[in-house]
């Protein structure tokens, strides 16, 4: 070997990257020693922090617009999930937005003489199940039909140390590689209960019962917004601290930091109208940067797949992880924890004594809510401290009677009349079902 050769390191694998939001896929994926080469993103607000956080990559617009790709070993499609996500509107694959997938497909097709390497896809859970799996059978398709290999492996995010359990489907496809030795050569397996912490627990408050989303020593995913369309921080709760600091928010760099980001990532969108809850819309709609990474180091460097599996039989339910080609299925033994990266408890990652406490409308709708349904997952005391912090912000069974604040503490709430009565018609229907110890500032 030559000096020269011996001296020079192989040239990084490039990526093109679709659909790429605030670029978590692509920053991940970089700190992997991949290097960006294309992005293309229609929203506007996510294109400024790209612009500013990619300096100098190219960046398309509309991906319906975009005639070829460049050459890249690498193409990553996070595709809208707003059609899959149980969050969502459900129409499936053939939605408007999650539908935007055949334009992965239609550009692939078009450089079909310089097909990349990888192709690296991500979305929900809940494509697995919609519509009896009928997304995956369509990226299946898609995929084979352009001669490609495919796996796929349902991880959550907190295999790279992040508190937010978040379960997202990573595809990974490949006409000249094996995609399993990319998906499947790590394994860690869940970590015992014990190590995960006792004292936060993260909850959604936006969704009801339904998707209360209770997580130990975790946030639930974030996500782009609720289902009702509400970019909105999760609850967490903190049992040991003080009455009226026991139910708080995550700030908005700390949800950055859940996604893995650094702190103020999505900084560019400061200064525009509705600034945060872009912000969280941006963050939430992410891939978490350390999964990526994680995955990039094995696009890199593809190990020994561990998975072995059976045949998948016509018609049956997508497992967490398979791999086929050529309209063969199978199964992978593949837990959604490929390692166990140092984990970050929540407690050291959120400041929860600075953390702002939930708001008492967010409070008094959720208890309302709260009240509506059965509280199968959370242990009682939960129950009573969101009681207790309605209590200890002036609205209990006495309080909200008695309370010496009345419309002016709604008005400190700066609502406007609009605001104040759907305020005043939560608080009503949270302290009609408040149990009497609220009065008395819970447990
Ligand atoms: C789930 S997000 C992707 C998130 C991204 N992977 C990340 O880590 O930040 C889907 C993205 O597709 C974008 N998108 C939707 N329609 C598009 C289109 N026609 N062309 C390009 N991007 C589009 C959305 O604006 C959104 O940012």
């Amino acid at each position: 070997m030559s000096a020269m050769t011996s001296s020079s390191s192989p040239a990084p694998m490039t990526v093109a990257g679709l659909f790429a939001g605030i670029g978590g896929l692509e920053l991940g994926l970089e700190r992997a020693g991949l290097r960006t080469e294309y992005l293309c993103e229609l929203w506007g607000p996510a294109r400024a922090v790209l612009s500013e956080r990619f300096p100098g990559v190219p960046l398309d617009l509309d991906v319906r617009e975009v005639k070829r790709l460049p050459r890249a070993d690498v193409v990553t499609a996070g595709f809208p999930c707003t059609d899959l996500s149980q969050a969502g509107r459900t129409a499936g694959i053939a939605g408007e937005h999650s539908g935007l997938v055949r334009e992965l497909f239609r550009l692939l097709r078009a450089g079909r003489r310089s097909l990349p390497t990888w192709v690296v896809i991500e979305n929900v859970r809940n494509m697995t199940v919609l519509g009896s799996g009928s997304a995956m059978a369509h990226v299946v398709q898609g995929l084979e039909d352009l001669g490609y290999r495919w796996a796929y492996r349902v991880v959550d995010s907190r295999f790279s140390g992040v508190p937010q359990r978040r379960q997202r489907v990573l595809f990974v496809a490949s006409r000249t590689e094996d995609p399993r030795g990319a998906l499947f050569a790590d394994e860690a397996g869940e970590p015992p209960a014990e190590e995960l912490a006792d004292d936060a627990f993260g909850f959604y408050w936006t969704e009801g019962l339904r998707g209360l989303g209770w997580a130990r020593d975790a946030v639930p995913t974030l996500k782009g917004g609720s289902s009702l369309g509400i970019p909105s921080a999760p609850g967490i709760w903190v049992p040991a601290a003080e009455q009226g600091r026991r139910v708080v928010s995550p700030r908005l760099e700390e949800a950055e930091a859940l996604q893995g980001f650094p702190p103020g990532w999505t900084g560019p969108v400061e200064g525009s109208a509705r600034a945060a809850g872009t912000r969280w819309k941006l963050v939430g709609n992410a891939v978490t940067v350390g999964v990526a990474q994680w995955l990039g180091g094995r696009l890199a460097g593809p190990g020994e797949p561990l998975a072995t599996g059976r045949e998948l039989a016509p018609g049956e339910r997508w497992p967490l992880a398979a791999w086929g080609a050529k309209g063969r299925r199978f199964a992978a033994e593949a837990s959604m924890w490929p390692l166990r990266l140092p984990y970050a408890h929540l407690s050291s990652l959120v400041d929860l004594p600075e953390a702002p406490a939930l708001s008492l409308r967010a409070t008094g709708g959720f208890y309302q809510r709260l009240c509506r349904g059965g509280l199968k997952v959370a242990p009682p005391e939960f129950r009573d401290d969101i009681a207790g912090h309605l209590a200890s912000h002036g609205l209990g069974v006495m309080g909200h009677s008695s309370s010496a604040d009345g419309p002016g503490h709604l008005a400190s709430h700066g609502l406007g009349v609009m605001g104040r009565r759907a305020l005043e018609r939560d608080e009503a229907a949270a302290v009609a079902c408040l149990p009497r110890a609220a009065g008395t500032g819970g447990h």
